[in-house]
């Protein structure tokens, strides 16, 4: 397993994802993967499986400092003091003393960002998160946010797969020396019916799973979190070590990019997404 490093963190290139995972699913699977050999694990308060989740770590008995583990404060706790007390929370469900990565889970504006990145920086001071960053952050906010905050932010966990563009905002993190974890790597299951991806999944004798995760794992600087409730699509998303796209692979499958490919764009919370370029 390779690693994308930033400022001190390193983060497994490959992780699981917990999205719709229910506390019984989620201490299942993230069981699964941890035993099938995943070490990265993503999840949020507004998953509301924080609970499963530890417990699926403590099932799976992988030492704790072994693991990466990443969840999210929701945006109605973005208020100093309150930002706080809810990763005290967190970390109570999840059975831990703290987690490797804490982010922003979307933009607040209804709260001044230095006030949140003030309590961002203060839950690592107390060493209740190792690291930091956000999600769902445009480049004019990751900037923002990065000349408000004292420590480095790390990551901006955002939607990327074969039908959406990031490059302008890969460009800038790249830049900035940030990973870009790419939620939604299959576009909840969108791009797995993708004609050029089976083509070249069938050249490589992989499924269009794996040929999606790949593209992202040979990027630079980028991580990707794919989800599954099925065990036998955990192993496989995991299974993507032993081949690799030529760069002519790699090019078509960043060519399927289209304007109409984001899937996750809720109203009320969704920021003005850099142009896809
Ligand atoms: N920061 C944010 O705002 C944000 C937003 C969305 C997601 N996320 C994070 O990113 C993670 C991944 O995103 P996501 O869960 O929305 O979508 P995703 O990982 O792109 O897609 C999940 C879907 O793909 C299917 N799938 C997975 N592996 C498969 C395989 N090998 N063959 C066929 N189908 C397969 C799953 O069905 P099966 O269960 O049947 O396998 C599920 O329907 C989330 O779980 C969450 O941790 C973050």
């Amino acid at each position: 397993m390779e690693y994308v490093e930033s400022a001190g963190a390193r983060i497994p290139k490959l992780g699981f994802g917990t999205f719709q995972l229910d506390d019984d699913n989620a201490r299942d699977m993230v069981r699964t993967a941890l035993e099938a050999g995943y070490r990265h694990i993503d999840t949020a308060q507004m998953y509301g499986n924080e609970t499963g989740v530890g417990r699926g770590i403590a099932d799976a008995g992988v030492p704790r400092e072994d693991i990466w583990l990443t969840t999210k404060v929701w945006v109605d706790r973005f208020r100093d003091g309150d930002l706080q007390r809810s990763v005290r929370e967190s970390l109570g469900r999840l059975g831990v003393d703290s987690v490797d990565l804490l982010l922003l889970h979307w933009p607040n504006r209804d709260v001044p960002l230095g006030e949140t990145i003030g309590a961002l920086n203060d839950v690592r001071d107390q060493g209740l998160a190792r690291h930091i960053g956000v999600s769902n952050f445009p480049v004019a906010l990751v900037r923002e946010a990065e000349g408000l905050s004292a420590a480095p932010l790390v990551t901006d966990q955002v939607e990327y797969h074969p039908y959406l563009s990031q490059a302008p905002l890969l460009e800038a993190l790249r830049e900035r020396g940030m990973a870009l974890t790419a939620y939604c790597p299959l576009g909840q299951g969108g791009v797995l019916n993708d004609g050029t991806i089976a083509a070249i999944a069938r050249d490589h004798d992989c499924t269009p799973a794996q040929v999606i995760l790949r593209w992202h794992y040979q990027q630079p600087g980028v991580v990707a979190i794919p989800r599954s409730r099925r065990a036998e699509h955990v192993r496989a998303n995991f299974d993507i070590l032993g081949f690799s796209l030529s760069d002519e692979e790699m090019r078509r499958i960043s060519g399927l990019a289209r304007a109409d490919g984001r899937v996750v764009n809720p109203a009320g919370l969704a920021p003005e997404w850099d142009n896809a370029g």
